[in-house]
């Protein structure tokens, strides 16, 4: 079995084909970073303009390079939310089109499944039943996966994501957007131990998170720093190492907490701030220590792409699940109220 698979729930364009045997044969994305630079962040009109520009393009350059035509295809999947309306209604309107056009079925996925399913598309897959971290920038949840299409949410953020605690406090630091990875990067020079920011939650029991608190201490630090003339190269690094460490912590102490309440022995990391080295370092220290195994997908993975919507929908489709000629999307869906893929997860 063949699919295409398509994602523009953000600012991501990207489309992949997928084949149940050969595995990945395709997949190609277009990142929108440059358009939405200058105003800071993600402006959603021009999202789903630019989506509209860039898709066809990207189906031909993928179907070319799997060398795959539309009669070798048995179904079309899309992401239908959660995400921007307008951007994944230009998804979802493209994908039904095609599968309608090209007489195959066609199924809507959550984005945050897809994330999840991410590491399949590994070597080394991770076993069912595991705990899954979910580091985006707009979630942050602790999901106990009993099997693929079984999500119960453990805990969450009540506020901002670490993906957005990472950009908001990369912004008041002067970095460009998408602020994440930049302010990773300025952490690699910086003492984590000068600045000692709120970790919010950690003292309460539970598995919530959050982030908001963050960045008002740090713009309170940079505001300090700047008044008294000392926010230079350095102590802009130690801020970054500060925010990044608590950052870091909060979702390591969480996350062995919620091991050690289900008793799962795998753990799977997904998201854009999944790509995070020192997370990625101290959640493998932490798990290894609890008798856990860490399965991650690979880093160009971890943030949005098609390829993992195609490992969610090969799945869906395989269980028989599909659209009606309809164009659906959805701004926010609850990823438990997904249905259950039974024959995956045995
Ligand atoms: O999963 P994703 O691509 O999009 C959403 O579905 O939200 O995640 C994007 C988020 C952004 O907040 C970005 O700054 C963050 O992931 N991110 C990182 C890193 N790479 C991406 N945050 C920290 N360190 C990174 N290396
Ligand atoms: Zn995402």
């Amino acid at each position: 079995m063949r699919i295409l698979a398509l994602e523009s729930s953000c600012d991501e364009s990207a489309v992949a084909v997928y084949d149940d045997q050969a595995g990945l044969l395709a997949h190609e994305i277009h990142s929108q970073v440059d358009l939405h630079r200058v105003y800071g962040g993600v402006v959603p009109e021009l999202a789903s303009r630019d989506h509209v520009r860039r898709l066809l393009p990207l189906v031909r350059a993928a179907m070319t390079a799997a060398d795959t035509t539309p009669a070798q295809l048995d179904g079309v999947a899309y992401t239908a939310g959660p995400g921007l309306i307008g951007a994944l209604l230009t998804g979802a309107a493209l994908g039904r089109s095609l599968a309608f056009a090209w007489n195959v079925p066609a199924v809507g996925i959550h984005h945050l499944e897809g994330h999840l399913l991410a590491p399949l598309l590994e070597p080394e897959a991770p076993p069912f039943p595991h705990l899954a971290l979910l580091v985006s920038g707009g979630h942050t949840m602790l999901i106990d996966v009993a099997a693929p299409g079984r999500y119960q949410i453990l805990g969450e953020t009540r506020d901002d994501a670490a993906g957005e605690a990472f950009d908001k406090s990369a912004k008041l630091l002067g970095l460009p957007y998408p602020g994440g990875p930049e302010l990773a990067r300025l952490a690699t020079g910086g003492r984590a131990t000068r600045f000692d920011f709120p970790r919010p939650m950690l003292d309460r029991a539970g598995l919530e998170f959050s982030f908001s608190g963050l960045k008002t201490a740090v713009s309170l630090a940079v505001r300090d720093q700047a008044s008294a003339g000392t926010l230079d190269e350095g102590t802009r690094a130690d801020i970054a190492a500060g925010v990044q460490e608590a950052i870091v912590d909060t979702l390591v102490r969480k996350t062995l907490r919620a091991l050690e309440q289900t008793g799962r022995d795998a753990l799977v990391v997904a998201g854009g701030v999944g790509a995070n080295r020192a997370l990625r370092q101290r959640l493998d220290d932490a798990a290894a220590r609890a008798g856990a195994r860490v399965f991650y997908p690979r880093i160009e993975f971890c943030t949005d792409n098609a390829a993992m919507i195609a490992v969610a929908g090969m799945a869906r489709l395989k269980a028989g699940q599909h659209e009606t000629p309809a164009i659906r999307a959805r701004a926010s869906w609850s990823l438990q109220d997904l249905g259950s893929l039974q024959e995956l997860g045995s």
